[in-house]
Protein backbone atom coordinates (compact mmCIF):
# COMPACT_ATOMS: atom_id res chain seq x y z
CA UNK A 1 0.00 0.00 0.00
CA UNK A 2 1.15 3.59 -0.27
CA UNK A 3 2.26 6.27 1.86
CA UNK A 4 1.64 9.60 2.76
CA UNK A 5 5.08 10.56 1.34
CA UNK A 6 4.57 8.99 -2.09
CA UNK A 7 1.02 9.94 -2.78
CA UNK A 8 2.31 13.70 -2.01
CA UNK A 9 5.09 13.84 -4.26
CA UNK A 10 6.04 16.47 -5.79
CA UNK A 11 4.77 18.10 -2.51
CA UNK A 12 5.85 17.15 0.80
CA UNK A 13 3.97 15.35 3.80
CA UNK A 14 5.10 15.88 7.11
CA UNK A 15 4.71 15.37 10.88
CA UNK A 16 5.35 17.21 14.05
CA UNK A 17 7.99 15.24 15.56
CA UNK A 18 8.94 15.53 18.98
CA UNK A 19 12.51 14.27 19.90
CA UNK A 20 10.94 12.56 23.15
CA UNK A 21 8.80 10.42 21.01
CA UNK A 22 11.52 9.74 18.59
CA UNK A 23 13.64 8.49 20.77
CA UNK A 24 10.97 6.46 23.30
CA UNK A 25 12.51 2.54 22.82
CA UNK A 26 8.98 1.62 24.48
CA UNK A 27 7.15 2.98 21.63
CA UNK A 28 9.59 2.05 18.31
CA UNK A 29 6.86 2.89 16.36
CA UNK A 30 6.73 6.30 16.25
CA UNK A 31 9.81 6.36 14.79
CA UNK A 32 9.13 4.01 12.50
CA UNK A 33 6.17 5.66 10.99
CA UNK A 34 7.89 8.92 11.10
CA UNK A 35 10.08 7.64 8.97
CA UNK A 36 7.82 5.67 6.42
CA UNK A 37 5.13 8.21 5.77
CA UNK A 38 6.32 11.00 6.04
CA UNK A 39 8.71 13.13 3.80
CA UNK A 40 8.54 16.32 6.20
CA UNK A 41 9.49 16.74 9.82
CA UNK A 42 8.72 19.70 12.15
CA UNK A 43 9.82 19.96 15.40
CA UNK A 44 6.99 19.60 17.87
CA UNK A 45 8.52 22.68 20.26
CA UNK A 46 11.98 21.94 19.98
CA UNK A 47 13.16 24.66 18.43
CA UNK A 48 11.10 27.04 20.05
CA UNK A 49 12.89 30.12 22.35
CA UNK A 50 12.02 28.01 25.70
CA UNK A 51 14.05 24.63 24.48
CA UNK A 52 17.06 26.69 22.38
CA UNK A 53 17.39 29.57 24.57
CA UNK A 54 16.43 29.06 28.52
CA UNK A 55 18.60 31.25 30.11
CA UNK A 56 19.76 34.84 27.99
CA UNK A 57 22.69 33.87 25.50
CA UNK A 58 23.03 30.01 26.72
CA UNK A 59 21.73 28.25 23.78
CA UNK A 60 20.77 24.34 24.34
CA UNK A 61 20.25 22.65 20.54
CA UNK A 62 20.17 18.60 21.69
CA UNK A 63 16.32 17.88 21.26
CA UNK A 64 16.24 20.23 18.21
CA UNK A 65 19.28 18.29 17.15
CA UNK A 66 17.79 15.05 17.38
CA UNK A 67 14.56 16.02 15.58
CA UNK A 68 17.09 17.20 13.19
CA UNK A 69 19.39 14.08 12.42
CA UNK A 70 16.26 11.78 11.95
CA UNK A 71 14.45 14.27 9.38
CA UNK A 72 18.63 14.19 7.52
CA UNK A 73 18.46 10.81 7.92
CA UNK A 74 15.20 10.14 6.19
CA UNK A 75 15.19 12.93 3.19
CA UNK A 76 12.92 15.10 4.96
CA UNK A 77 12.84 18.37 4.44
CA UNK A 78 12.77 20.18 7.53
CA UNK A 79 10.48 22.85 9.20
CA UNK A 80 12.07 25.05 11.62
CA UNK A 81 9.16 26.39 14.03
CA UNK A 82 9.40 28.86 15.61
CA UNK A 83 11.50 32.03 15.87
CA UNK A 84 9.51 34.82 17.48
CA UNK A 85 6.47 33.73 18.91
CA UNK A 86 4.62 35.25 22.34
CA UNK A 87 4.34 31.86 24.16
CA UNK A 88 6.75 29.50 25.01
CA UNK A 89 9.06 32.08 25.84
CA UNK A 90 11.42 31.71 28.64
CA UNK A 91 10.17 34.33 32.03
CA UNK A 92 13.79 36.36 31.06
CA UNK A 93 12.46 37.34 27.78
CA UNK A 94 9.06 38.57 29.49
CA UNK A 95 10.90 41.15 31.84
CA UNK A 96 12.98 42.82 28.85
CA UNK A 97 12.14 46.17 27.60
CA UNK A 98 12.57 48.32 24.92
CA UNK A 99 16.17 48.05 22.92
CA UNK A 100 16.89 45.10 25.44
CA UNK A 101 13.79 43.02 23.96
CA UNK A 102 15.10 44.40 20.59
CA UNK A 103 18.61 42.75 21.36
CA UNK A 104 17.29 39.62 22.26
CA UNK A 105 15.13 38.90 19.82
CA UNK A 106 17.39 39.93 16.90
CA UNK A 107 20.40 38.11 18.41
CA UNK A 108 18.38 35.01 19.66
CA UNK A 109 17.10 34.80 15.36
CA UNK A 110 20.55 35.16 14.51
CA UNK A 111 22.12 32.61 17.35
CA UNK A 112 19.01 29.95 16.22
CA UNK A 113 18.97 30.49 12.09
CA UNK A 114 22.96 30.26 12.08
CA UNK A 115 22.88 27.18 13.97
CA UNK A 116 20.56 25.56 11.52
CA UNK A 117 21.70 26.79 8.64
CA UNK A 118 21.88 24.56 5.25
CA UNK A 119 18.84 22.31 7.52
CA UNK A 120 16.07 23.96 7.34
CA UNK A 121 13.62 24.54 4.21
CA UNK A 122 11.76 27.01 5.72
CA UNK A 123 11.58 28.97 9.10
CA UNK A 124 8.59 30.20 10.75
CA UNK A 125 10.00 33.36 11.67
CA UNK A 126 6.87 35.14 12.85
CA UNK A 127 3.93 32.68 14.50
CA UNK A 128 1.12 33.45 15.15
CA UNK A 129 1.00 37.47 14.91
CA UNK A 130 -2.89 38.06 14.34
CA UNK A 131 -5.77 38.57 16.08
CA UNK A 132 -9.21 37.60 15.16
CA UNK A 133 -9.95 41.39 13.68
CA UNK A 134 -7.07 41.39 11.81
CA UNK A 135 -5.24 43.54 13.92
CA UNK A 136 -1.65 42.59 15.48
CA UNK A 137 -2.59 40.42 18.19
CA UNK A 138 -1.37 40.59 22.11
CA UNK A 139 2.55 39.57 22.46
CA UNK A 140 5.44 41.33 24.47
CA UNK A 141 7.35 41.94 21.38
CA UNK A 142 4.14 44.28 19.95
CA UNK A 143 3.85 45.59 23.14
CA UNK A 144 7.90 46.89 23.82
CA UNK A 145 8.86 47.02 19.74
CA UNK A 146 6.08 48.44 18.12
CA UNK A 147 3.92 47.21 14.85
CA UNK A 148 7.61 47.17 12.76
CA UNK A 149 8.67 43.97 15.07
CA UNK A 150 7.54 41.88 12.22
CA UNK A 151 9.26 43.69 9.52
CA UNK A 152 12.45 43.52 11.70
CA UNK A 153 12.12 39.83 12.70
CA UNK A 154 12.15 39.16 8.96
CA UNK A 155 14.82 41.36 8.05
CA UNK A 156 17.35 40.21 10.42
CA UNK A 157 16.16 36.13 9.61
CA UNK A 158 17.12 37.23 5.55
CA UNK A 159 20.80 38.30 7.22
CA UNK A 160 20.94 35.38 9.33
CA UNK A 161 20.24 32.82 6.61
CA UNK A 162 19.63 33.72 3.06
CA UNK A 163 18.95 30.28 1.74
CA UNK A 164 15.98 29.46 3.67
CA UNK A 165 12.47 30.10 2.91
CA UNK A 166 11.05 32.78 5.37
CA UNK A 167 7.51 32.32 6.67
CA UNK A 168 4.31 33.51 9.11
CA UNK A 169 2.26 31.08 10.86
CA UNK A 170 -1.06 31.40 11.84
CA UNK A 171 -4.28 29.87 12.70
CA UNK A 172 -7.37 30.80 11.87
CA UNK A 173 -6.68 32.21 8.58
CA UNK A 174 -7.09 29.50 6.38
CA UNK A 175 -10.51 30.74 4.82
CA UNK A 176 -11.59 34.19 3.98
CA UNK A 177 -12.27 36.27 7.11
CA UNK A 178 -10.85 39.38 8.71
CA UNK A 179 -8.02 37.59 10.73
CA UNK A 180 -6.54 36.17 7.06
CA UNK A 181 -7.18 39.61 5.58
CA UNK A 182 -4.82 41.54 7.79
CA UNK A 183 -2.50 38.78 7.05
CA UNK A 184 -2.85 39.83 3.43
CA UNK A 185 -2.28 43.23 3.90
CA UNK A 186 0.65 42.86 5.91
CA UNK A 187 2.24 39.81 3.55
CA UNK A 188 2.22 42.42 0.45
CA UNK A 189 3.85 45.11 2.24
CA UNK A 190 6.48 42.46 3.30
CA UNK A 191 6.81 41.07 -0.13
CA UNK A 192 6.94 44.83 -1.53
CA UNK A 193 10.47 44.64 0.73
CA UNK A 194 11.38 40.82 -0.01
CA UNK A 195 10.85 40.20 3.35
CA UNK A 196 8.60 37.33 3.35
CA UNK A 197 8.54 33.90 1.08
CA UNK A 198 5.75 32.13 2.74
CA UNK A 199 2.78 31.43 4.74
CA UNK A 200 1.93 29.27 6.71
CA UNK A 201 -1.97 28.24 7.73
CA UNK A 202 -1.68 25.66 10.60
CA UNK A 203 -5.29 24.30 9.94
CA UNK A 204 -6.28 22.75 13.59
CA UNK A 205 -9.90 22.29 12.27
CA UNK A 206 -12.97 21.14 14.04
CA UNK A 207 -14.57 18.19 12.15
CA UNK A 208 -17.60 19.34 9.78
CA UNK A 209 -16.39 23.04 10.72
CA UNK A 210 -14.09 24.03 7.58
CA UNK A 211 -14.21 27.19 5.99
CA UNK A 212 -15.53 26.61 2.71
CA UNK A 213 -13.04 28.74 0.70
CA UNK A 214 -9.72 27.21 1.87
CA UNK A 215 -8.46 26.97 -1.83
CA UNK A 216 -9.46 30.95 -2.37
CA UNK A 217 -7.56 32.24 0.37
CA UNK A 218 -4.70 30.40 -0.54
CA UNK A 219 -4.54 31.20 -4.07
CA UNK A 220 -4.99 34.78 -3.04
CA UNK A 221 -2.10 34.53 -0.88
CA UNK A 222 -0.31 32.96 -3.53
CA UNK A 223 -1.48 35.58 -6.25
CA UNK A 224 0.62 38.13 -3.37
CA UNK A 225 3.53 36.40 -4.56
CA UNK A 226 4.40 34.41 -2.08
CA UNK A 227 4.25 30.29 -1.48
CA UNK A 228 1.50 28.63 1.04
CA UNK A 229 2.03 25.53 3.06
CA UNK A 230 -0.64 23.18 5.05
CA UNK A 231 1.65 23.57 8.52
CA UNK A 232 -0.22 21.67 11.53
CA UNK A 233 -3.30 19.70 10.03
CA UNK A 234 -5.46 17.85 12.66
CA UNK A 235 -8.96 17.79 13.24
CA UNK A 236 -10.48 17.16 16.21
CA UNK A 237 -13.80 15.60 17.25
CA UNK A 238 -15.48 15.29 20.36
CA UNK A 239 -14.29 11.51 21.71
CA UNK A 240 -15.08 9.04 22.14
CA UNK A 241 -15.37 9.41 18.21
CA UNK A 242 -18.99 8.61 16.54
CA UNK A 243 -19.03 6.60 13.51
CA UNK A 244 -20.53 9.82 11.75
CA UNK A 245 -17.30 11.98 12.87
CA UNK A 246 -15.03 9.79 11.66
CA UNK A 247 -16.71 9.62 8.39
CA UNK A 248 -17.07 13.02 8.12
CA UNK A 249 -13.30 13.58 9.11
CA UNK A 250 -12.09 11.55 6.04
CA UNK A 251 -14.04 14.18 3.70
CA UNK A 252 -12.69 17.28 5.89
CA UNK A 253 -9.12 15.61 5.27
CA UNK A 254 -9.89 15.55 1.51
CA UNK A 255 -10.74 18.89 1.20
CA UNK A 256 -7.90 20.10 2.65
CA UNK A 257 -5.66 18.47 0.64
CA UNK A 258 -7.61 19.00 -2.49
CA UNK A 259 -7.57 23.04 -1.22
CA UNK A 260 -3.75 22.86 -1.59
CA UNK A 261 -3.22 20.36 -4.49
CA UNK A 262 -5.34 23.21 -6.38
CA UNK A 263 -2.57 25.90 -5.70
CA UNK A 264 0.46 25.64 -7.35
CA UNK A 265 2.43 27.46 -4.75
CA UNK A 266 1.16 25.33 -1.88
CA UNK A 267 4.42 23.72 -1.02
CA UNK A 268 3.16 21.19 1.39
CA UNK A 269 1.08 19.70 3.94
CA UNK A 270 1.80 18.85 7.79
CA UNK A 271 0.09 16.81 10.25
CA UNK A 272 0.49 17.83 13.82
CA UNK A 273 1.15 14.36 14.74
CA UNK A 274 1.30 10.89 13.81
CA UNK A 275 -0.86 9.26 16.35
CA UNK A 276 -3.90 10.22 18.02
CA UNK A 277 -2.09 9.20 21.50
CA UNK A 278 0.46 12.06 21.09
CA UNK A 279 -1.73 14.62 19.31
CA UNK A 280 -1.78 18.14 21.26
CA UNK A 281 -5.79 17.93 21.30
CA UNK A 282 -6.31 16.37 24.48
CA UNK A 283 -4.52 18.61 26.80
CA UNK A 284 -6.09 21.70 25.80
CA UNK A 285 -9.87 20.48 24.92
CA UNK A 286 -10.26 17.89 27.96
CA UNK A 287 -13.30 15.97 25.58
CA UNK A 288 -11.70 15.88 22.65
CA UNK A 289 -9.14 14.08 20.52
CA UNK A 290 -9.28 11.18 17.64
CA UNK A 291 -7.98 14.43 15.34
CA UNK A 292 -4.90 12.94 13.27
CA UNK A 293 -4.35 9.81 10.71
CA UNK A 294 -3.43 6.65 13.03
CA UNK A 295 -5.25 6.12 15.97
CA UNK A 296 -3.76 5.23 19.64
CA UNK A 297 -2.38 1.83 18.32
CA UNK A 298 -1.34 3.05 15.02
CA UNK A 299 -4.11 1.77 12.97
CA UNK A 300 -4.84 3.95 9.91
CA UNK A 301 -8.13 5.63 9.99
CA UNK A 302 -10.60 6.17 7.20
CA UNK A 303 -9.08 9.53 7.07
CA UNK A 304 -5.70 8.14 6.50
CA UNK A 305 -7.14 6.74 3.22
CA UNK A 306 -9.37 10.00 2.11
CA UNK A 307 -6.00 11.54 2.42
CA UNK A 308 -3.96 9.22 0.28
CA UNK A 309 -6.77 9.00 -2.50
CA UNK A 310 -7.32 13.04 -2.63
CA UNK A 311 -3.28 12.78 -3.09
CA UNK A 312 -3.74 10.39 -5.72
CA UNK A 313 -6.67 12.13 -7.39
O1 LIG B 1 8.96 21.18 28.75
C1 LIG B 1 8.07 20.99 29.83
C2 LIG B 1 8.57 19.94 30.78
O2 LIG B 1 9.78 20.38 31.33
C3 LIG B 1 7.53 19.67 31.85
O3 LIG B 1 7.94 18.63 32.67
C4 LIG B 1 6.19 19.32 31.22
C5 LIG B 1 5.10 19.15 32.24
O4 LIG B 1 3.86 19.59 31.76
O5 LIG B 1 5.80 20.35 30.36
C6 LIG B 1 6.71 20.56 29.30
O6 LIG B 1 6.20 21.58 28.51
C7 LIG B 1 5.17 21.23 27.61
C8 LIG B 1 5.62 21.54 26.21
O7 LIG B 1 4.56 21.29 25.33
C9 LIG B 1 6.81 20.72 25.79
O8 LIG B 1 6.54 19.35 25.88
C10 LIG B 1 3.94 22.03 27.97
O9 LIG B 1 3.42 21.62 29.23
C11 LIG B 1 2.88 21.84 26.91
O10 LIG B 1 1.80 22.74 27.16
C12 LIG B 1 3.47 22.14 25.55
O11 LIG B 1 2.45 22.00 24.59
C13 LIG B 1 2.79 22.36 23.27
C14 LIG B 1 2.05 23.64 22.86
O12 LIG B 1 2.34 23.91 21.51
C15 LIG B 1 2.44 24.80 23.75
O13 LIG B 1 2.34 26.01 23.14
C16 LIG B 1 2.35 21.21 22.37
O14 LIG B 1 3.16 20.08 22.66
C17 LIG B 1 2.51 21.61 20.90
O15 LIG B 1 1.88 20.62 20.11
C18 LIG B 1 1.83 22.94 20.64
O16 LIG B 1 2.04 23.29 19.29
C19 LIG B 1 1.44 24.51 18.85
C20 LIG B 1 2.34 25.11 17.80
O17 LIG B 1 3.66 25.24 18.26
C21 LIG B 1 1.81 26.45 17.30
N1 LIG B 1 0.43 26.32 16.86
C22 LIG B 1 -0.50 25.69 17.80
C23 LIG B 1 0.04 24.33 18.24
C24 LIG B 1 -0.95 23.63 19.15
O18 LIG B 1 -1.11 24.33 20.35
Amino acid sequence: STTLKAAASPRYFGAALGAGHLSNVSDPKFAEFGAAQFSGATPENEMKWDFTEPEQGVFTFDQANQVAAFAKANNQILRGHNLVWFSQLPDWVETLQGNDLLNAMNNHITTVMTQFKGQIFAWDVVNEPMADDGTLGPSPFLTQLGSGYIQTALTTARKADNTTFLYINDFNTEGVNAKSDGLLSIVQSLKALNLIDGIGFESHFIVGELPTDIQTNLQRFADAGVDVAITELDVRMTVPPSAADLEQQTKDYATVINACKAVSRCRGITTWGITDLYSWVPGTFPNMGAALLFDDSYNEKASFTSTINALLS
